[in-house]
């Protein structure tokens, strides 16, 4: 109750220092803020949670079903599985190819970036049962827990926990202009560390503006030669030149996989960008898992997510739809 009433007074505040990637104090002075203010409102979950996964993660795995395979490692911030063989992976696929068909192709959202939309709403929940039992399921989330060394909660705001997204520059209407917003590299600076777990739905090629990225190492190098990343000067957004001066092309990592591949990655350690020149539709299935103590205020500025949870739930998928276990 006071929690809520805090954040209805600090909520124009918030506002304010979010705008613009955070830029009038600058992402690392913002994010410090926002990550004191979480911890007044969030510490006691996040430090249970901690505890929960150093003392208790493998009964809580056998409680949600043990692994049906290798747990993935992820190492210099990211792994890829091509197994295809993770719990729910056809049923996502299959379930998600419903989704595309229903709404891709046409324009739904019309703000920022016309080269990318999410195509998920929540009342698909109900009808894709398979979008969070992949999420939720012991194979991920072995290697996400391993990871962070606590239990994580799907993301309620920006990026939400769950989206399907479809980038295609058919909607630009400046398709040959630079690379803009997300096309350009950048750090995520909503929770340090946070993961992302990425499904291809249908199979991307290099004409479909792949996600790209630089594994954690070479980002740290980058993030040095850079200097000021980050700061209120630096800013968010650095462009190839900027990049390839402090560290070589050929570190980058581009996800051109076919469907059903995993991509599991530090988004907030590993510079990444994608959607670049997609004159075909790209479709991936993004899953975002962070901290109850996140370092923005999205949770309080944006409209907020929620996950369905039923009563015969795990206690370890509980903790990753609601926040507040
Ligand atoms: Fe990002």
């Amino acid at each position: 109750m006071i929690g809520k009433a805090m954040d209805a007074v600090f909520k124009p505040a918030a506002r304010v220092l979010e705008r613009n990637y955070m830029s009038a104090l600058g992402v690392n002075n913002t994010t410090a803020l926002a990550r004191a203010y979480n911890s007044l409102r969030f510490r006691n979950y996040h430090e249970n949670r901690k505890r929960w996964y150093r003392d208790s993660f493998s009964e809580l795995i056998a409680e949600n079903g043990n692994p049906v395979t290798p747990v993935n490692e992820m190492k210099d911030g990211w792994v890829i599985d091509t197994s295809g063989r993770l719990p729910y992976l056809g049923e996502l696929l299959k379930e998600s190819s419903l989704i595309i068909d229903d709404r891709g192709g046409e324009k739904h959202q019309f703000y920022r970036r016309p080269f990318f939309q999410d195509l998920f709403t929540d009342d698909y929940f109900p009808r894709c049962p398979s979008i969070l039992n992949f999420a939720t399921s012991s194979d991920v989330l072995s290697t996400v827990c391993n990871y962070l060394g606590f239990i994580p909660t799907l993301s309620y705001s920006k990026p939400y926990g769950v989206r399907l997204i479809e980038s295609w520059n058919k909607f630009d209407e400046t398709p040959d202009a630079q690379p803009r917003e997300s096309q350009l590299f950048h750090l995520d600076y909503h929770d340090k560390p946070m993961v992302y777990v990425i499904v291809v739905l249908r199979e991307v090629t290099m004409e479909r503006g792949p996600f790209c990225f630089l594994p954690k190492s070479v980002s740290a190098r980058a993030e040095i030669g850079l200097g000021d990343y980050h700061t209120k000067k630096g800013g968010h957004r650095v462009n190839d030149e900027k990049m390839y001066s402090v560290v070589p092309e050929s570190e980058l990592i581009k996800l051109c996989y076919p469907a059903g591949t995993v991509l599991i990655l530090d988004s907030s350690a590993c510079f990444h960008y994608g959607s670049r020149n997609a004159v075909k539709p790209r479709h991936l299935m993004m899953f975002a898992y962070v901290s109850t103590i996140r370092t923005d205020f999205g949770d309080i500025v944006l409209r907020n997510m929620r996950y369905p949870v039923r009563k015969e739930d795990s206690r370890l998928r509980r903790m990753v739809l609601d926040k507040e276990y």
